[in-house]
């Protein structure tokens, strides 16, 4: 840990400098939601969304070891991934924990997965594999189900929230 530092430090690359550069790279924002022990729904907002994979269907993404999502994560259950519309800003930061929005989002199962009513799209997973990644890990899910509704606009993350403008 020690070495690794030092070397990350040589050549100037530190927590700040990878957020700046990082955040350049424009996403758009998911809500990836489970149902808890306690058998409430456990939503948390992510911009590291990736689809990885058509054949076999698997998707990604990125969570932070100390969220409590972490907590909830077992391989072979159920995993709800909803892509937020432009007009769900309130429900991207209700599920950062930022904002609490009352009355919360609807949520709907499929396939037993929870997922946002009005999502832009959404995905039905179980979670394929848990793949420790630094301070993160990564979430490979397997899609079971899944939907869009193309004629709404998704909400874009780059350096805040951003909605699509038609040129
Ligand atoms: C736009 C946006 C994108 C985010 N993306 C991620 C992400 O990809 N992975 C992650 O671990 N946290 C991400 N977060 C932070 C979590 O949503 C936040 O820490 C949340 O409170 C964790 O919830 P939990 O601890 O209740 O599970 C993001 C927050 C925002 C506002």
């Amino acid at each position: 840990m020690y070495f690794y530092q030092k070397n990350m430090e040589k050549q100037g690359i530190n927590s700040k400098k990878l957020r700046t550069v990082a955040g350049c790279f424009a996403t758009g924002v998911s809500i990836v939601s489970v149902v808890n022990p306690a058998g409430e729904v456990h939503g948390m907002t992510a911009s590291s969304f990736l689809s990885v994979s058509l054949d076999p269907p698997l998707v990604l993404f990125s969570l932070m070891n100390q969220n409590q999502m972490a907590s909830y994560l077992k391989v072979g259950d159920p995993l709800g991934i909803s892509i937020l519309t432009q007009e769900m800003e309130g429900v991207s930061n209700h599920f950062a924990k930022m904002v609490t929005l009352n009355p919360p989002p609807t949520f709907v199962e499929k396939e037993a997965a929870p997922v946002l009513e009005d999502a832009h799209a959404w995905y039905a997973t179980t979670v394929e594999k848990l793949i420790p990644a630094g301070d993160h890990i990564l979430a490979l899910c397997k899609v079971i189900d899944l939907a869009a509704s193309p004629e709404k606009n998704p909400l874009i993350y780059y350096q805040g929230y951003k909605k699509i403008t038609s040129s």
